[in-house]
């Protein structure tokens, strides 16, 4: 028997009132989802968000955090801002405004692929407040867990790794946009209440992703 299906709640990005669209209801509920997907009623998709400075580490925990859910037979899967910027959002550069268009639309990817029953790992900067909280209100508007994790990596420390050599560029004035942290016009604004915090220049990649799989429990 298939279980009563939660309304979803008012949107927090409606779209304009004369569109004239509707929301169409399924009759799907999470738990028979999850189950048709051969999981138990109560693993249910949700949202691990990841924000913090360029070079903090959120990719590579991320990767190693993939691996560990799907080893666990969790239906995991990733979306990384530098992928994501490959193709969905290739026409979005880094000014404030489109870093908050990439968010938006992220987070509604995210919220859709959660929503479909996987466990999203998400990794951008993300580096406004605002729209990380946008990205949480459209989770619970949708019933669904959104666990973020600030990757708490001090600046010295990202630009000492430099990975992509961003820091560098910067430094040498060879960088068109601002980089995030760096820059006057590219500010970081951390979390103020995240649900984890890593703190990568005392904790290795492992010892993240433990903290990870403890906090979805
Ligand atoms: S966000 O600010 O809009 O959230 P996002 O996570 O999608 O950023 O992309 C960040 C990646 O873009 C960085 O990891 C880096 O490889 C690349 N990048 C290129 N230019 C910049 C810049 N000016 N500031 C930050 N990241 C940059």
């Amino acid at each position: 028997m298939l279980a009563p299906m939660p309304d979803r709640d008012p949107d927090p990005t409606p779209p304009a009132a004369d569109h004239n669209l509707t929301w169409h209801a399924g009759q799907v509920a999470p738990a028979d989802r999850a189950r048709a997907m051969g999981l138990p009623p109560d693993q249910l998709g949700m949202t691990l968000w990841f924000t913090g400075l360029s070079g903090s580490g959120k990719s590579t925990i991320a990767v190693a955090l993939e691996q560990k859910l799907i080893a666990m037979g969790r239906p995991a899967f990733r979306l990384d801002g530098d992928n994501v910027r490959h193709g969905l959002n290739a026409d979005l550069g880094f000014s404030a405004e489109d870093r908050t268009e990439n968010i938006r639309r992220v987070g509604e990817v995210a919220r859709l692929m959660a929503e479909a029953g996987l466990i999203v790992i998400a990794c951008f900067i993300s580096p406004y407040r605002a729209d990380r909280e946008r990205v949480r209100r459209m989770h619970e508007a949708s019933n669904l867990r959104f666990i973020e994790v600030f990757v708490d990596t001090p600046l010295d420390i990202c630009a000492a790794r430099d990975p992509k050599g961003l820091y560098a560029k910067a430094a040498s004035g060879q960088l068109t946009t601002g980089l995030t942290g760096i820059s006057p016009d590219a500010p970081y604004e951390p979390p103020e209440s995240p649900e984890l915090v890593l703190k990568t220049g005392e904790l290795g990649v492992e010892g993240c992703v433990a903290g990870v799989v403890e906090a979805m429990s």
